[in-house]
């Protein structure tokens, strides 16, 4: 584990009891935790904007009916295949597919292939989650 480093924080008693409720409802077991997850978030959005690695996966959900949709998606996560780790396939039903890809590269190349699976008509919904790769 890391080495820890502790520091104080200087703010408004109403900020820090707002913030105090807000992390209360979302189930933090301590400030330092919710604040880490801040600062975390922070570091992830700065690699998006500076363009560092990141780590993630994008869920999309698709109709499979579409005329040659299945075959565009193919060729795109094709051209994008050094940041592809793995794509998971589901059938939901008749007409409707799931498939979630993990993914592992530079920032704007993800953001990328999010975008180029999202614009494909028949695509219903396509959301990306991302981590700090490093
Ligand atoms: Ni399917």
């Amino acid at each position: 584990m890391a080495e820890l480093y502790r520091f104080g924080i200087s703010l408004d008693r109403e900020l820090i009891e707002t913030f105090d409720r807000h992390i209360a409802k979302q189930r933090y077991q301590s400030r330092s935790e919710a604040i880490r997850d801040l600062i975390r978030e922070e570091l992830v959005f700065k690699k998006w904007t500076e363009g560092g690695t990141v780590a993630g996966a994008i869920v999309m959900t698709f109709d499979h009916h579409k005329r040659e949709l299945v075959n565009r998606l193919l060729e795109i996560q094709h051209d994008f295949h050094d940041i592809i780790i793995s794509t998971q396939h589901v059938h939901l039903d008749h007409g409707n597919c799931l498939e979630v890809i993990a993914v592992k590269g530079q920032a704007p190349q993800v953001e990328q292939l999010s975008t180029a699976l999202k614009v494909q008509v028949g695509v219903k919904h396509l959301s990306l989650s991302v981590s700090a790769a490093e």
